[in-house]
């Protein structure tokens, strides 16, 4: 591809901080080729109706990259292979609306579409490209489980809140002589609880890819006690498990699939371990606050990166790809190896070696 273009950038899927920094670094490059850009409002669902579509330039980036959430807005429900539409019953199905975002693209002269977002949103990248649009993926996720990437960005920013979060919950648990359950995010994937929490000192870490023995974390707990330590951090990723049951659910997500959502594992925690060991134990949900706020230089940086590297494949005529990191460089990989496998904490990793080698309990 050669000469002016016009390009498209939406962001899907859940927020994460740099999504404003990607949207920055994307016009910014396009504007020096003389590319015309659009931006798409809401996701996906910003392309079934071209009113969602807003010219941006440099002065609609001005200032943004270190703000927290998107100047374009997001959604996780605009899936255009399957939206949700209220059928004649009153009850929710799902329409194929592919052919309209197809015709919206060509309708708004575009020439490539830039779509940031995760594994979901990748997912409807790779199909769209398979339809014959040409789409380049940016990968995004505080949950860190993205395959063909070795970092996405949120990821920086969520590991430095929950550490931040550690360290305040430090200090109130000795004043206390307390155990604190401390509940992340990450879906299936255990990646923010175990660089938090080894971050932040944490007593005990439990992620999905471990499933846990109650009993082993009071062992920790009570063993400490005989230490003259009398409280603990135990640090939980909202998807952990035990070894003899399931994560715990706390319903459906609402206007979804029935996809569930994840939480209750710390209060689920909290009472058991006060109950087997007499600690008084509080429990505390980080939630949101993981997602909120401005990005880490770190991730501020990737993010610039990986819009720069979307514009420069598009420029260098590449689709059906996502830009990657693969330090010390950005790559790109095929939509599809992207989309084929979760990817979660390498058991044999040195992070997971570093933890039990300091003593950490990862709860087995
Ligand atoms: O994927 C990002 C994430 O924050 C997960 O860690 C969490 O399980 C989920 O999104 C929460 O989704 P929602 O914003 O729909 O509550």
């Amino acid at each position: 591809m050669a000469g002016n273009k016009r390009i498209a950038i939406n962001t899907g899927g859940g927020d994460a901080p740099g999504l404003n920094a990607v949207i920055r670094a994307a016009v910014l490059s396009a504007e020096r080729r003389s590319w015309e850009v659009v931006g798409i409002q809401r996701g996906y669902q910003g392309l079934l109706d071209t009113e969602y579509s807003v010219p941006l330039t440099r002065h609609s980036v001005r200032g943004i990259a270190h703000l927290g959430g998107t100047i374009l807005g997001t959604s996780n429900r605009g899936d255009p292979f399957g939206f949700p539409t209220p059928g004649s019953d009153g009850e929710i199905e799902r329409r194929d609306r592919s052919a309209e975002v197809v015709d919206n693209f060509h309708r708004l002269g575009l020439d490539a579409l830039i779509a940031v977002g995760g594994d979901g949103s990748m997912e409807i990248a790779d199909k769209l490209s398979r339809l014959g649009l040409p789409v380049v993926g940016v990968p995004k996720t505080i949950d860190n489980d993205l395959a063909g990437t070795v970092a996405t960005f949120g990821f920086n920013t969520a590991v430095e809140v929950a550490t931040d979060a550690i360290d305040r919950l430090h200090s109130t648990a000795e004043a206390h002589e307390r155990v604190f359950t401390i509940e992340v995010m990450g879906r299936y994937a255990g990646w923010i609880a175990l660089y938090a929490g080894l971050a932040g000192g944490a007593d005990v870490i439990l992620i999905p890819e471990i499933p846990y023995r109650i009993d082993r974390i009071c062992q920790k707990i009570l063993e400490r006690e005989t230490r003259g330590r009398h409280f603990s951090l135990v640090v939980v990723a909202e998807g952990a498990k035990p070894l003899d049951g399931e994560m715990t659910i706390k319903g459906a997500r609402q206007g979804g699939r029935g996809e569930p959502v994840l939480g209750g594992i710390a209060e689920r925690l909290a009472t058991e371990i006060h109950q087997k060991t007499g600690k008084e134990t509080r429990s505390v949900v980080l939630g949101h606050i993981q997602r909120g706020g401005s990005p880490t230089a770190y991730d501020r940086l990737l993010a610039l990166r990986f819009g720069a590297a979307a514009v420069r494949v598009i420029a260098e005529g590449l689709t059906s790809v996502m830009v990657a990191l693969d330090p010390p460089t950005v790559r790109t990989v095929p939509l599809a190896e992207a989309t084929r496998r979760m990817k979660t904490v390498p058991l044999d990793g040195d992070v997971i070696h570093t933890a039990r080698e300091m003593g950490v309990s990862l709860g087995v």
